[in-house]
């Protein structure tokens, strides 16, 4: 990825660090600066997940265990300064995500009953999350996209969903080495439709980057980024971090499962969306490809994999839960935000756009 605008003082910082060889004096003093930097502004920051900045920074910071960015020494990645920086956001920014996290499930507790303790077989917390996926009435975009969005408010749409889509699945393919028997049997098959059974032009993000295309939108990994708001990076950074800490496993198959369960009709609609603009079958197939695929999905994740997780160690069931919450919650937020944009005739990203490809 190419490296993206600074936002403020830490990614400045860290960006400076970046540049430097790891372990030179030079790069030392940044990361020490960035430290001293990040803790002091963390205890300040009234919103983590809607600060450009720290959102901007940890995102950086996780994209060097994915493709990394472009120029830099990957001796970074396991750098024990930008690690311990890694940390000093995580731990803020997994505080404010079971925040949401409790108020989405608060809202969610009519719908969802939790069994007793012995009933906990893996049916039974699949239908605690498909009770959950159900109780998410807020506005919809899928619905505005169907039927309302103008071409330049579909643009924007999937420059949101690129910040992801164009790596979909990476994030929760961390969580397969932490997993044993039947949910990582369960992890694995998904997984494997998700990168294309074998096929790299059927992988998910090959047919995500094939839409951007048919719009004459540039498709490289990132080209966005600089775009996009804080929060549709922190729902890319809350993956990261339920895949890449063991012990949030139980977080990660939440989230992948309430992911599937909530995918089926909204891709139905997006591909009515791009059909009512005009686009054909080449520009609709990932959308197309979701409606089928993740009815299968969800029934897998939710069960063999979220389920056979908690029949096997109970204990995970609150984050498994929690993983859920969290994601309809960053989800919603990132939906009103869109849906308030348009509504008002403004543009829902925070830059002008670079030209397309
Ligand atoms: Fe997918
Ligand atoms: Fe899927």
């Amino acid at each position: 990825m190419k490296f993206p605008e600074p936002r403020g003082p830490i990614t400045s910082t860290l960006f400076r660090a970046l540049a430097c060889t790891p372990g030179s004096d030079e790069g030392s003093a940044a990361v020490d600066e960035l430290r001293l930097l990040a803790a002091r502004h963390l205890t300040a920051s009234a919103d983590i997940i809607g600060d450009d900045d720290v959102q901007l920074a940890l995102f950086c910071l996780y994209e060097l265990h994915y493709s990394g960015l472009e120029g830099i020494n990957d001796e970074w990645e396991w750098e024990p300064g930008l690690i311990q920086v890694r940390r000093l956001i995580e731990r803020p920014f997994e505080a404010a995500l079971r925040a949401a996290a409790a108020s989405a499930s608060a809202s969610a507790a009519e719908s969802v009953t939790l069994p007793p303790a012995g009933e906990l077989t893996s049916d039974a917390v699949a239908d605690i999350l498909f009770g959950l996926a159900a109780s998410d009435t807020g506005p919809s975009v899928s619905r505005f996209v169907a039927k309302k969005a103008t071409l330049d408010q579909v643009k924007e749409f999937l420059i949101h969903k690129s910040i992801y889509q164009l790596k979909e699945a990476d994030p929760h393919t961390w969580a397969i080495p932490r997993l044993t028997g039947r949910p990582k049997a369960a992890l694995v098959e998904i997984q494997a439709d998700e990168y294309g059974g074998g096929r790299p032009e059927r992988m998910h993000s090959a047919l995500f980057a094939r839409t951007m295309r048919g719009l004459g939108m540039e498709d490289r990994y990132g080209a966005y980024v600089d775009a996009v708001p804080a929060v549709s990076l922190a729902a890319v950074n809350m993956m990261s971090l339920f895949g890449l800490n063991r012990r949030l496993r139980g977080a990660i198959t939440g989230h992948l499962a309430i992911y599937e369960m909530t995918s089926s009709q909204p891709n139905r609609l997006y591909g009515n969306g791009f059909r009512r603009h005009g686009f054909d079958a080449d520009v609709t197939h990932y959308f197309d490809e979701h409606v089928e695929a993740d009815a299968v999905h969800e029934q897998i994740a939710g069960r063999d994999l979220a389920g056979g997780l908690v029949e096997a160690e109970p204990g995970l069931l609150t984050d498994v839960l929690f993983g859920a919450a969290a994601a309809m919650a960053i989800d919603g937020r990132l939906s009103a935000h869109l849906l308030a944009s348009w509504e008002n005739g403004m543009t829902s990203l925070r830059a002008a756009v670079p030209a397309a490809a």
